[in-house]
């Protein structure tokens, strides 16, 4: 009798997309047609667009985008209330967000909600939790700069807001990693856009997808010097932890996105914002490559997007509890449009799994033991 797994079962082709095409041999990300180093000096209202509608928008939809988040994030600054108690940032978001109307509207009126919701609550938790009040969205702002002023109280540098930009862009979409996949399974059953997003938020916390970028400052903070970087790995490793920031399940290469988010680091640089991080950060990722490759050499663990996330959100003064939170903002879109295109698809989500545990007396024979 068979009871062996098949090889690359986590495989298997569950959708169709127009949306993204993930390159993990050649490490490239294209984004409905257009290499994401071209995005990133795009705005996020941009992608959204072309996410949403398929084309990047020209004017008047560019502007009705704009101006539909911003009355987004107003709306939701009257709904703050269950996100304020929460004990984290993702809690936070999961509260306020399960508490959203979802009826049945126009695509573009739930969309706002959610993506205006996601960058109100999070700003609205931080400054609750830090004992100052929430701040009112101001509609005249592009989204990446009233986050950055919901969060800190003051206006943002366009520097920092063409960061935040370029990082919400970049994080934005990427095919059918964990979270995607939750929200499409949720919205293939034909149920609504809050519980997709809901439950594609609890996907998203955990440390081994949305959750690492946080560990990773905790890393380079516990490395603290170059030189220390590769004692500090190796014992990581002994010790049987993983290195955060590093490996992908797609991706055999180092993750396109690492360079372009270290390249709008590079931008800051020179804008004068610098991080206190990225030199000891890029010591630590030779040292992690060099370190990983003697320990799996097999496997090729390169960096991933989280790297170089967690050194160029902490250069924009987000603060580390917020991480997560900040790219649920980005990834909404994402989800969103993935939602759109299930229900397109109009088809249950219904992946089967092999039984590997023990039968009755009787039950035998290789058709009971395949898939169910
Ligand atoms: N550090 C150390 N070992 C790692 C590793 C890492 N960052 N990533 C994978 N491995 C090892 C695993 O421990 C595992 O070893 P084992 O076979 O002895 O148990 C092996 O490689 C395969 O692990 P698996 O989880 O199947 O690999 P994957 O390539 O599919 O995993 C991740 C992808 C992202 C889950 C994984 O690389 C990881 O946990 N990275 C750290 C967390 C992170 O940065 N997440 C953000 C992803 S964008």
């Amino acid at each position: 009798m068979e009871t062996t797994f098949r090889p690359g079962l986590e495989d298997v082709v569950v959708a169709e997309t127009e949306l993204s095409l993930v390159d993990g041999d050649g490490g490239r990300l294209v984004v409905r047609g257009h290499p994401i180093e071209t995005l990133a000096t795009r705005r996020f209202e941009d992608v959204c667009g072309l996410l949403w509608d398929g084309v990047l928008p020209a004017p008047p939809r560019a502007d009705a985008i704009r101006r539909g988040l911003a009355a987004g994030r107003c709306e939701a600054h009257r709904e703050i209330g269950p996100a304020l108690g929460a004990d984290d940032a993702m809690a936070a978001l999961r509260a306020g967000l399960a508490a959203l109307r979802s009826g049945d509207e126009p695509p573009d009126a739930i969309r706002f909600r959610l993506t205006g919701a996601i960058a109100v609550f999070l700003a609205a938790w931080y400054r609750s939790r830090s004992g100052l009040a929430p701040l009112e969205p101001d509609p005249e702002r592009g989204h990446a700069e009233d986050l950055l002023r919901l969060l800190s109280g003051a206006p943002a540098a366009a520097a920092r807001v063409r960061g935040l930009d370029s990082y919400l862009v970049t994080v934005a979409e990427h095919g059918m990693n964990a979270s995607t996949f939750t929200a499409r399974v949720v919205a293939s059953t034909r149920s609504d856009e809050v519980s997709a997003v809901v439950a594609a938020l609890g996907s998203l916390k955990g440390p081994l997808h949305g959750g690492a970028p946080g560990p990773v400052l905790d890393m380079l903070d516990a490395i603290g010097r170059p030189d220390a970087a590769k004692a500090w790995l190796e014992a990581e490793l002994a010790a049987g932890r993983r290195i955060m920031g590093l490996g992908h399940r797609v991706y055999r290469v180092r993750d396109p996105r690492a360079l372009v988010l270290e390249t709008a680091l590079a931008e800051l640089e020179r804008t004068g914002v610098a991080s206190r991080y990225l030199t000891l950060a890029r010591a630590v990722e030779r040292a992690a490559v060099e370190v990983l490759d003697a320990h799996r050499p097999e496997r090729r663990l390169r960096t991933n997007v989280e790297f170089y996330t967690a050194v160029l959100l902490d250069a924009l003064a987000i603060p580390r509890a917020l991480f997560s939170a900040v790219f649920a903002a980005a990834r909404v879109a994402g989800w969103l449009a993935h939602v759109a295109e299930e229900r397109a698809a109009n088809r249950l989500i219904r992946p089967r799994q092999r039984y590997v545990g023990p039968l009755p007396t009787g039950f035998d024979g290789p058709s009971l033991l395949a898939v169910g």
